[in-house]
């Protein structure tokens, strides 16, 4: 079935999120869309399955005009769709959640169950798809619930399949799982959109690649164009796609995590044997005012436990962790908000916002009843304005207003209210987690730079991402993190290829029995050169940061610190930091 969308557009009040948009859509071929933040692809693929309706522009299906007025429409004309958010039941197994809100198979009752399993089963082998039908959904990695929302789309005959950022949760292995079957879609006539913000996957899988910006097209280009002439269409400007940086001048160290373990999440603790399970496993570290320290990992290795863990959302088995000397271990979670960490938390559908409040309130979440923002009871709505359309502003938030219900919002301009809310305020301590999932090049680029501000101002940065790009760009040090530990700890011009195999969980320090975590790294001996975070040179930059919780009494500078040999030192591969 060829498809033709011919002038779509369509308003909300007076803000025009698709402008006369036409593309064609042809069997057996991967079409992408690339555009920034808010520029109207997720809306136009709402269009085309049924959840919206445009105001004005025609669907064409071979030729003849196609009326989609609901999803039913859409799936009777073939056209399935996988959502930029999941819209799983977690309690329900595969062969339930494939079949759910299929009404006639429910009229038939089991009989149709039956033969809807064995489709299942048929459909996941002719296309790789693995899944097993009994499986409970929930317990089952993001990856693998993808597939299982792909075989819900192709269980009801969908010849076109839209997939709306189907890549930012995925792993590395996920991914390349996923495009294998989409090229196998792809050779059995399936036409798919595939929006993404990562230009080398596009580059990797498109056919044709159609750039949106600010709700028109603005282009057709051929897989093989740049990266850099990609980034330059979807935002109307060039970016830079790793932001310069200087070398970091560690001073203090502000966070001091000892021994910490933290059990595993629901899923695998209801598992078999799951009850002993950790998903931080005695990790011991040290980050300074001043620097990045980058966490990279496949994920699904510990670290979202680790985060929430530092944030006070989740319960500790043991260990200790210390902000500026200041044990926290067991403090509330608005106690260390106060107290100056800033938190960016990977999953910020759930954690960051909440979805019916303006944008404006949504800025201001956990400082709202605080001065500036408040003066005893009373809510200051002037300030709480004027902070809002300054960060609406510095952020470039595409809202229509700073009144406008968050949730209204495109994804990634969601994600750029929350990073606005967390970097915008004094911070000593920043824990940022996937911080750019979902972002455009040019959110990305602004992102960055804002983060090496922080770390120049001399906040500590703990960056998690799983996106290696990210890593290597951020991060004054590296930590591997493999089944709730640290595999080691490298320089930021450590080899892909090294680095890839520590977050396999092969090579590294030794072995996980042999408890490198808590002691010295041995990964690179020699390695205590004087230009290392302990030496006394290294002015404690971290002491101008922000008012947080009382400093110390006794000299907490790098001098005072355990070096390399002492207790839960810190790697000293630090010390062969390199400009990037
Ligand atoms: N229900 C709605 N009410 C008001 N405005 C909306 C609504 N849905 C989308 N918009 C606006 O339409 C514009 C386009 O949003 P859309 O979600 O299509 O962007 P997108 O290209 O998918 O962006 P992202 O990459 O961030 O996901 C945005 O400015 C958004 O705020
Ligand atoms: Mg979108």
């Amino acid at each position: 079935m060829n498809l033709e969308l011919q002038g779509i557009t369509k308003r909300f009040g007076s803000l025009v999120a698709n402008d006369h948009i036409d593309l064609s859509i042809a069997p057996g071929t991967i079409q992408a869309l690339l555009g920034e933040n808010g520029a109207g692809k997720t809306t136009l693929m709402n269009i085309l399955y049924g959840l919206t309706q445009p105001g004005e522009g025609t669907i064409l299906a071979d030729g003849k005009p196609l009326t989609i007025h609901s999803p039913k429409d859409a799936i009777a004309a073939g056209i399935g769709m996988v959502h930029q958010h999941f819209m799983l039941v977690p309690v329900f197994t595969v062969a339930e959640n494939v079949t759910l809100g299929d009404e006639e198979t429910r009229a038939l009752g089991l009989l149709d169950r039956r033969r809807m399993r064995r489709k299942v089963r048929e459909l996941s082998e002719q296309y790789g798809l693995r899944v097993e039908p009994d499986a409970l959904t929930g317990d089952l990695p993001v990856g693998v619930q993808q597939r299982v929302e792909i075989l819900k789309a192709l269980v009801r005959d969908a010849r076109v399949l839209i997939l709306d950022e189907p890549t930012a949760v995925l792993t590395p292995g996920e991914t390349e799982d996923l495009f294998r079957i989409m090229r196998e879609l792809r050779e059995s006539g399936h036409a798919i959109v595939f929006i993404s913000h990562k230009l080398k996957e596009v580059q990797a899988i498109a056919d044709t690649i159609t750039i949106l910006r600010r709700g028109r097209v603005v282009g057709e280009r051929p897989p093989n164009t740049s990266e850099d002439d990609l980034a330059a269409l979807m935002v109307g400007r060039s970016v830079q796609l790793r932001v310069a940086k200087t070398i970091a001048k560690p001073g203090r160290v502000v966070l001091e995590v000892s021994d910490l373990v933290v059990p595993g999440g629901p899923s695998a603790v209801e598992g078999a044997g799951g009850e002993g399970r950790v998903a931080v496993d005695g990790l011991s570290f040290r980050v300074r005012a001043g620097e990045i320290l980058g966490v990279a990992g496949v994920q699904g290795n510990g670290q979202t436990e680790l985060c929430e863990a530092l944030m006070g959302l989740l319960p500790v088995t043991s260990g200790s962790v210390h902000l500026n000397d200041h044990d926290i271990t067991s403090a509330a979670p608005a106690m260390r908000l106060r107290a100056g960490i800033g938190y960016i938390p990977e999953d910020r559908q759930q954690d960051g916002l909440v979805g019916p409040f303006p944008v404006s309130e949504n800025l201001v979440l956990d400082t709202y009843n605080r001065p500036p923002f408040a003066s005893g009871p009373a809510l200051n709505l002037g300030e709480i304005r004027a902070t809002a359309e300054r960060r609406v502003k510095e952020f470039d938030i595409r809202t229509q207003s700073i009144s406008t219900p968050v949730e209204t919002l495109s994804g990634g301009n969601q994600q750029k209210v929350i990073l606005a809310r967390e970097v915008g305020r004094e911070v000593r301590l920043l824990l940022a987690s996937q911080p750019t999932r979902g972002l455009d090049v040019g959110s990305i680029e602004f992102v960055h730079r804002r983060i090496i501000e922080e770390r120049d101002k001399g906040v500590a940065v703990v960056l998690v991402s799983s996106e290696l790009d990210e890593i290597y760009a951020l991060s004054d040090r590296i930590a591997i993190m493999y089944e709730g530990r640290f595999t080691g700890f490298r320089p930021p011009d450590v080899p892909v290829a090294e680095l890839g195999l520590l977050m396999a969980g092969i090579g590294g320090s030794g072995t996980p029995e042999a408890g490198e975590a808590d002691s010295p790294e041995r990964t690179s001996p020699g390695a205590s050169a004087p230009a290392g975070p302990d030496s006394p040179e290294q002015a404690p930059a971290g002491d101008t940061g922000p008012t947080g919780p009382p400093e110390p009494a006794g000299p907490a500078g790098p001098t005072g610190d355990a070096g390399p040999a002492g207790p839960g030192g810190d790697d000293p591969t630090v010390t062969v930091r390199k400009p990037t």
